[in-house]
């Protein structure tokens, strides 16, 4: 079925820790699913506008998906043109000549054929409207991990996990496994990486190895914890911030998990504009965009 197959191209070069990019020590911002939510990208620009300096922001994939429309699409990019962006499944593929993943989302089994069918006809509909736009050469250029250095520390960022830009093996359940501890162990020592920064399974989670850790924001576009509507992104920084709902001091380094708190009324006024009751991006995520998930808080840290 389409939507539940993981391609290839998705997998990741195996060194790919090893490529480490140059940066300045100016706080890092890592914002992964923002699901073409341009009030939750407002919010976090203006938040990065309060640093002292100005931050590096780094788009962990699945930028888009309720914007299907170019002149939405084209407002996110505008914003973010000068930000570091790299591919998620749903950009990835856009720029995919086949449509044989549907939305690349690679659904694990227990998530209900209903959801990947509505998932595929999102991607299809934003595909369809985009297919002569020139914003496909840019999506082309972007690459699927970003690494640097923070005082010391080694960051790995990629969209789903260490493996496969579609992989699941940063989600809540995956990492309370007892092997795949072991194995993300391995792979971290492996490559001297301290933080490996993930998003893709829509849900946040925060996992502490030793004293190496995985990061995984959920969502910056859309709800992620009961009975809350904010979208949450990553903050690494020497120092910390207000509006951080997780703060965890590692060394003089703060790993932090940000409130995106959007205008949810602006949002879901566009939304619904977009998306009528019976769209498939309706039934799938109005509910959880006004009411959250079932996830507390709490159970964020593993
Ligand atoms: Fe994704």
């Amino acid at each position: 079925m389409k939507g539940r197959n993981c391609s290839i191209d998705y997998i990741l070069n195996k060194n790919w820790a090893s490529n480490i990019n140059e940066h300045n020590n100016s706080t890092i911002y890592i914002v992964g699913g923002l699901y073409g939510n341009f009030e939750a990208l407002k919010t976090i620009k203006d938040f990065a506008l309060n640093e002292d300096e100005y931050p590096l922001i780094i788009f962990n994939g699945d930028i888009h998906w309720f914007d299907i429309y170019e002149d939405d699409f084209l407002k996110v990019e505008n914003l973010i043109k000068n930000d570091i962006k790299l591919l998620g499944n749903v950009e990835y593929e856009l720029i995919n000549p086949n449509n044989n993943l549907g939305c690349g989302c690679n659904y694990p089994e227990d998530v209900d054929d209903g959801v990947v069918e509505r998932s595929n006809d999102i991607h299809s509909a934003m595909k369809d409207n985009l297919k002569n736009s020139s914003v496909l050469n840019d999506i082309r250029t972007r690459e699927k991990t970003y690494v640097l250095e923070y005082f010391g520390k080694k960051i790995a960022i990629t969209h789903g996990d260490e493996k496969s830009l579609s992989g699941w093996n940063c989600s809540i359940d995956s990492l309370k496994d007892k092997n795949r501890e072991q194995n993300l162990n391995i792979w971290l020592e492996e490559n001297k990486v301290d933080f490996l920064v993930t998003t893709h399974t829509c849900l946040p989670v925060v996992k502490k190895l030793n004293k190496k850790y995985v990061l995984n924001n959920g969502s910056s576009g859309m709800a992620n914890i009961k009975g809350t509507t904010y979208g949450i992104f990553i903050r690494i920084s020497n120092k910390p911030c207000s509006q951080a709902i997780i703060s965890i001091k590692e060394g003089n380094i703060y790993l932090e998990l940000v409130k995106v708190d959007f205008n949810v009324e602006n949002f879901i006024n566009w939304f619904d504009n977009i998306w009528d009751a019976k769209s498939p991006a309706s039934i799938s995520y109005r509910n959880r965009i006004l009411n959250g998930t079932n996830l507390e808080k709490e159970e964020i840290i593993i």
